[in-house]
């Protein structure tokens, strides 16, 4: 009973029928101890099916995690999105129209797909690929789990399959943007990822795949994005957390080029901090999160863009709203994505574009190794800096200026 005297409510029949099953055991059976262990079970198993999608996929993850060995899990980057990025996600992913055919590449034990399906009031399908059987058989079950919540929670009928492929290999096709016309894969109007990543070697049949989008070694994560951009339907929304190395440079200069051909960038966060996103698996790496729609014509002409220290402020980060050309540029030659997420960054935007030489015309090297102090070089930087600024792109401020210094260190190539 609650406070007020009424009874308190059951938030579904299925537990309504439970309490009326457990009632009626226990009125009539006479041994104790068989209905004691009767009871605890119920709790358990109550306790498990009332378990919310989410909760039951990051349990699954963690006993996963527990279970694997640390080289296994390096080797898959099997590192899981902690329950509050994922909800973050799943927020940024169902805004707007619902989701009804949901992708989740890579998939782990679902977590991304099941914070999505907390939010679903109508029916919808996922389709989650995940290469380690032993993940794939934990996803199946969460996905499961989902179905039967959202039946019993919201009458809301999910199915799914879980396709123990490798992603990449089986969409392969979608990487190379000559062969196929725009909407023969458009499957779904919602992706979800936290891709693997990790660079593959040249020789990996998915980099050979992708070699007319990236060269060298690309990192798996870049033909994760691709894949599943190239699959969204027209209007479709992409939702991804991935490193930010894809920003800028020349390494991923033909894949922002073949990404952005597909996709807008809506929505932007930023993790201040490169331990924090994934707090519990030790993953350094600066990450960024992006909404992104398939072209649509008549699409939003501004960017949201918020940061956060790490994830205990991640809900309390306002976003600012950005033009979309000052964040990607789809008429330049480096399609680089700029993200200024304060003030101090949309001065340097400013600052940067007053610049008109390159820094190979001025025959400097940018590396993003460790700082080493040269002082002749810096000097001499830090006047030609202001004299003629030569840097055409960067992906924040704070990469770039710091007490009026410039950061990372800028060698002479010479
Ligand atoms: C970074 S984890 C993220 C898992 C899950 N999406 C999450 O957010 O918690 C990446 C997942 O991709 C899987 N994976 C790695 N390579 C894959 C591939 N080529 N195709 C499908 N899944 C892959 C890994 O086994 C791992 O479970």
């Amino acid at each position: 009973m609650t406070r007020s005297g009424y009874p308190r409510p059951l938030p579904s029949q299925w537990r309504l029928d439970e309490e009326r099953q457990i009632a009626c055991d226990v009125g009539h059976s006479s041994a104790r101890k068989p209905i004691v262990g009767f009871l605890e079970r119920m709790g358990q198993q109550r306790e498990r099916v009332l378990e919310t999608p989410l909760d039951n996929a990051w349990r699954l993850a963690e006993e996963l995690s527990r279970e694997k060995a640390t080289d296994h899990r390096r080797r898959l980057a099997q590192f899981f999105t902690p329950p509050e990025v994922a909800r973050f996600l799943a927020r940024l992913a169902s805004t707007g129209r619902a989701p009804k055919r949901i992708l989740d590449p890579g998939a782990g034990t679902g977590i991304l797909a099941c914070a999505l399906t907390e939010r679903l009031t109508e029916s919808a399908h996922v389709d989650a690929y995940e290469i380690d059987r032993d993940a794939a058989d934990l996803c199946e079950q969460a996905l499961s789990h989902a179905a039967k919540w959202l039946e019993t929670e919201r009458g809301v009928t999910l199915t799914f399959e879980v396709r123990r492929d490798d992603f990449v290999l089986q969409n392969a096709e979608y990487l190379n943007p000559g062969l196929y016309t725009a909407d023969v894969g458009s499957k779904y109007d919602v992706a979800i990822l936290n891709p693997p990543y990790f660079k593959l070697p040249k020789s990996d049949p998915r980099s050979m795949a992708a070699q007319s989008i990236v060269h060298g070694q690309p990192n798996i994560y870049a033909l994760f994005m691709g894949c599943a951009a190239s699959l969204l339907e027209p209007g479709g929304v992409m939702v991804s957390i991935t490193p930010r190395s894809f920003a800028a440079g020349d390494y991923f200069r033909r894949f922002r080029r073949y990404l952005f051909s597909m996709i807008v960038p809506e929505a932007i966060h930023l993790f201040g901090s490169r331990r924090d996103a994934f707090r519990g698996d030790a993953v350094l790496q600066e990450n960024v999160i992006i909404r992104s729609r398939r072209g649509v014509p008549g699409g939003s002409e501004v960017v949201a863009v918020s940061e956060s220290e790490g994830i205990a402020d991640l809900n309390a980060s306002e976003a600012r709203l950005v033009p979309l050309r000052d964040v990607v540029d789809l008429a330049s030659t480096d399609i680089t994505l700029r993200i200024p997420a304060n003030d101090l960054d949309d001065a340097v935007v400013e600052f940067l574009r007053g610049w008109t030489s390159s820094l190979n015309s001025l025959g400097l090297l940018v590396s993003t190794g460790p700082l080493v102090a040269s002082g002749e070089c810096n000097s001499f930087v830090q006047s030609r800096a202001r004299a003629q600024s030569p840097f055409s792109g960067c992906t924040t401020s704070s990469h770039l200026l710091s007490g009026g210094q410039l950061l990372p260190t800028v060698r002479c190539s010479t």
